[in-house]
């Protein structure tokens, strides 16, 4: 006899969506809601955390009961409340947590707490057959840009990340040098399909031979500086340049930025003899990102499997949240109701 699934409720609130999502165990999406705030935070050309907060508010419990709805599950069906607490804005993830612990509390459910960059990993795990490990794995974010070497989903090992801008970080500001629309990743991805990526040789910072960290502070001063130029003296150009010129800036800065991205996957992988690869995030939803890695992948020797989160599960969102956690309930790695939001990863 099948037994009975485990049906978990993940709330999402880290950075600017509100989402909640209700999977059966840690497979099936029996809903995804996302409210995204883009419209809020377009003027502002990055994300408020004021703005994001108060709309997290507004939205958080019209959000999980539409989650319920469309799951079309009632209170008692569901096993465990699964919360993203860490890492994010602290004053958008305390809304998640607290209305988190009021759910387990009312419900008299068990609390899960998720890391959302390891939940990222979960999006490119999720619909994979099999997953051969180790796996070295990318999360390529808004905020974060790291390295892991994936042994189990409960415990990814850091192998490096970003010494100062993320990668989608460095999207966003060079859109808004490029005066493109927010967010600025898909613009970029978008603007740069009519330029040529060799018109332009903008750093590729690799910080030395072995180094799995990132930089991308120095590509965006580069294109800053080649807007504006190297004194910062000069009008930004940009609004005399033609399309194509703006175009070639994009596919420029976006190949080197991919170009660094692959190179140190690479390395994770070579270093820790790595079967499988893994990307996820925002940026992963990247066609040129994702084509490269993908090449590089099966150029290697032996060629690794390549596994990419769908690109609605890139971006933030409260399935991933959800499908890990089921991994936590297997263990019996219950919060309680003293559970904090935390601003950085632990
Ligand atoms: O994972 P995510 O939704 O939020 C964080 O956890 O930060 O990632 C958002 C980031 C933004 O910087 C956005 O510009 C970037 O992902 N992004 C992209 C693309 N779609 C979203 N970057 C490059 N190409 C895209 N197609
Ligand atoms: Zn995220």
């Amino acid at each position: 006899m099948q037994g009975k699934s485990v049906n978990i409720l993940g709330i999402e609130t880290s950075c600017d969506e509100t989402a909640a999502a209700v999977v059966a165990d840690g497979k099936v999406v029996k809903s995804s809601v996302v409210a995204s705030q883009t419209k809020l935070h377009e003027k502002y050309g990055g994300v408020v955390p004021e703005i994001a907060s108060r709309a997290h508010i507004e939205k958080i419990y019209p959000v999980i009961k539409e989650a319920m709805d469309e799951a079309g599950i009632a209170k008692d069906d569901i096993d465990a409340i699964a919360i993203a607490n860490q890492p994010g804005l602290t004053i958008a993830l305390i809304v998640g947590v607290t209305a988190a612990k009021t759910l387990s509390f009312a419900w008299d459910k068990p609390l899960i707490a998720i890391n959302h960059l390891h939940a990222h990993l979960q999006s490119a795990i999720m619909s994979a057959e099999s997953l051969e490990m180790p796996a070295a794995a990318l999360i390529v974010s808004g905020g974060h840009t790291s390295l892991y070497d994936y042994h189990s989903p409960l415990e990814p090992r850091l192998l490096g990340s970003t010494i100062d801008d993320a990668a989608g970080e460095a999207f966003d500001k060079v859109a808004t040098i490029l005066k493109l629309p927010y967010p600025g990743g898909p613009s970029i991805e978008k603007t740069a399909v009519d330029g040529n990526p060799k018109a332009i040789d903008f750093p590729r910072s690799m910080l030395g031979r072995d180094s799995l960290d990132f930089s991308f502070s120095g590509i965006k001063t580069a294109v800053l500086y080649y807007c504006r130029g190297q004194d910062m003296k000069g009008e930004n150009k940009v609004d005399s340049m033609s399309r194509r010129e703006i175009a070639d800036i994009a596919a420029s800065f976006q190949a080197a930025v991919i170009d660094v991205l692959v190179k140190k996957t690479r390395r994770a992988a070579k270093k820790i003899d790595a079967k499988t690869i893994l990307l996820g995030g925002g940026v992963a939803a990247n066609s040129s990102l994702r084509t490269a890695l993908q090449e590089k992948c099966d150029s290697s020797t032996p060629p690794v499997k390549l596994l990419v989160a769908p690109k609605q599960y890139c971006t933030d969102n409260a399935v991933m949240v959800a499908s890990l956690a089921y991994y936590k309930f297997k263990a019996g790695l219950f919060a309680d109701l003293t559970l904090e939001p935390k601003a950085s990863s632990s």
